[in-house]
């Protein structure tokens, strides 16, 4: 993709103050050309914090979302909600809720047609565990979230963002090597392709998630497949974060 992009996902972190000192930082920072910035609050802050992003140039996101646009879904927040609300993203599969929330790939993809049919960008995320890994077992593990959740969109594949997240690098402070997730975005992008041949191969953006920190973001971003960050930790505080975005500019 063109452009690239550092994602922050606060989870369940920060109070209206200090998320309103963050977005009025990174609103008035000067961000690197071609790079977007989108955060994922915890959405009972969005409303405060979109006021205070002002025309800042930021993106503002969901965490996860509910497929069906309205229901008796105690707790949750539809596609359509956010839309509405004036988020452009939602994170969909992420591995915490996939762990805590028991969702699988259908229930993955339903949420990222969901998205898009509302207008909004869904941020699919995949990874495999360590136990996956130290079995020689990560590329079938993830050809399967991809057939499962991804594939069947086509050539919606292209207004989609797949995030690799390896499972043991989420909040560990174990990130993988450059090698280890340049190896897994190109077999990522090979298999996005070719569930969608008619598009270009470089139109499907993969970003990279876990334990992404400013003594490795530039490293990871030099790998070709690598179009942005999807971060944790390191984005609750304005420096490190914004580390992370510069190292993500074209310049590095
Ligand atoms: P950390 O950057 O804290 O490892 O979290 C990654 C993540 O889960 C982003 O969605």
């Amino acid at each position: 993709m063109a452009r690239r992009m550092v994602a922050g996902n606060w989870k369940m972190n920060m109070v209206a103050d200090s998320a309103k000192e963050l977005v009025r930082s990174l609103s008035v920072a000067d961000a690197p050309c071609g790079v977007d910035i989108v955060l994922f609050p915890p959405l009972i802050w969005l409303r405060e914090l979109m006021s205070e992003a002002g025309d800042g140039g930021l993106y503002f996101g969901g965490q996860d979302c509910h497929e069906a646009d309205f229901g008796a879904f105690t707790g949750d927040i539809s596609a359509r909600m956010l839309s509405v609300a004036g988020c452009s993203h939602v994170i969909v599969g992420h591995s915490e809720r996939r762990k805590f929330h028991g969702e699988g790939d259908a229930r993955v993809l339903a949420k990222a047609r969901a998205a898009l049919e509302h207008g909004l960008i869904p941020i699919v995320c995949i990874g495999e565990s360590l136990e996956n890994r130290e079995r020689g077992e990560t590329f079938e593990h993830l050809g399967r979230q991809l057939d499962a959740g991804l594939v069947p969109l086509g050539d919606d594949l292209t207004r989609v963002i797949v995030a690799y997240e390896p499972l043991w690098a989420i909040g560990t402070g174990r990130t993988a090597t450059p090698e280890q997730a340049q190896e897994v975005h190109e077999f990522l992008r090979g298999r996005l392709h070719a569930a969608a041949p008619d598009q270009d191969v470089q139109d499907f953006p993969i970003l990279y998630g876990g334990s992404v920190k400013p003594a490795n973001a530039a490293f990871l971003m030099e790998q070709p497949d690598i179009d942005g960050f999807l971060v944790g930790g390191a984005s609750l505080e304005f420096e490190s974060f914004w580390a992370i975005i510069k190292a993500a500019g074209v310049d590095g």
